[in-house]
């Protein structure tokens, strides 16, 4: 196992670092301090060709021009809507700058995913990996507390890409990041994922509103293209006619965990090429979007965009927590250390 870092350009006068992590088994993971973004995971298919199989660029200029669409960033301080973009904690409230209509998503305008963080390459025996920090000062895009963030990134023989967040407060403040990776297993996008089958081990996904924000309410699967309680293809919620799906081409849900068994989270995986990513996280939740807001306005390596091109699994606490009761907890108190982990197994019959 290795890591190495190059140059890739510089952003306010900082430089830009580009890590690769490689195992023995072919797996390698590419990542920058820019946005502690993933911009390039390579695994062999059923044939032993390795390819892309995320989207992202080693071009650093084409996550200038990507407009909102967070290809492997790490979104925070909170990922996806809060609605109105303003809460109360302990009885004092707060709103936050709005970059999403009338609602504030993905931590705000230039949040985590467009900052310079810290970056620590390490080496042990069973992984390599990269430790970024950043601090966030009380009340960055309106929020309270100065915020003390480290993500870990790591790789190891297991073909495991596991992802460990640390972060502390000096006040009460909200706290809810996860990683906007896209995957498509076929290996250089050639075809949109509407081939990919997804499992969940959900029975309860979360209903949103015209603005993407949740209901609040959550629905039981059975009986609707919600349900991958067994494994389903992505494509059927492109052409369904559930009023969900309608509303956003596609998938852009939370689905609510059940956490039985020794299940991953989620699995997918992409037949043509026989590969597999299994997620498990600490979260409550896994979002699932299925990049329907895509075009080719954007280019990234070469290739222009297009819905549906890549599927997300945002592994996180329910968006708008801090809204719904039941959707969890997501309040972070000086008195504590917030940690979480994520990780994203990758197989295939070669591997
Ligand atoms: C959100 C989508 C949004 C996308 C890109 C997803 O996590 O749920 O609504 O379009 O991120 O910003």
């Amino acid at each position: 196992m290795n890591v190495s870092k190059t140059e890739i350009g510089s952003f306010h006068d900082q430089t830009v670092w580009l890590y690769t992590l490689t195992n023995d088994h072919g797996v390698k993971l590419q990542v920058m301090n820019f946005g502690a973004t993933l911009t390039d995971i390579e695994t062999p298919d059923k044939h032993g060709k390795t390819a892309r199989i995320v989207i992202g660029a080693g071009h650093f200029n084409d996550y200038l021009e990507e407009g909102d669409a967070y290809f492997g960033a790490t979104v925070g301080r909170v990922a996806g809507r809060i609605s109105g973009g303003n809460f109360s904690i302990d009885g004092t409230a707060y709103q936050l700058p709005l970059n999403n209509g009338k609602n504030t998503n993905h931590g705000g305008p230039d949040s985590f995913d467009r900052q310079i963080w810290d970056s620590h390459p390490f080496s042990k025996t069973d992984q390599v990996g990269v430790r970024f920090d950043l601090f966030s000062p009380d009340g960055a895009n309106g929020f309270p507390g100065n915020l003390n963030v480290s993500v870990f990134y790591s790789l190891n023989n297991k073909n495991e890409w596991h992802l460990h967040y640390e972060a502390t407060t000096d006040k009460p403040t909200l706290f809810n990041p996860t990683n906007h990776v896209y995957f498509n297993l076929v290996g250089d996008l050639e075809q949109t994922v509407d081939g990919h089958r997804l499992t969940l081990n959900s029975r309860r996904f979360g209903e949103i509103n015209p603005d993407g924000t949740p209901t609040g309410r959550l629905i039981d699967v059975a009986g609707t293209p919600f349900d991958f309680t067994k494994g389903a293809s992505i494509g059927r919620g492109f052409t369904s006619d559930h009023p969900q799906n309608k509303l956003v081409n596609g998938y852009d849900h939370p689905f609510f965990l059940d956490k039985t068994g020794d299940r991953a989270d989620a699995v997918l995986e992409e037949p043509s090429s026989g590969r597999r990513v299994a997620m498990t996280t600490t979260n409550n939740a896994v979002v699932v979007y299925t990049a329907n807001g895509l075009t080719d306005r954007i280019i990234m390596e070469g290739k222009p965009m297009e819905a549906h091109l890549g599927i997300t699994l945002e592994a996180q606490m329910m968006p708008d927590a801090v809204h719904h009761e039941g959707f969890g907890n997501i309040i972070l108190r000086p008195d504590e250390k917030y940690e979480a982990d994520t990780v994203y197994q990758f197989d295939c019959d070669n591997i």
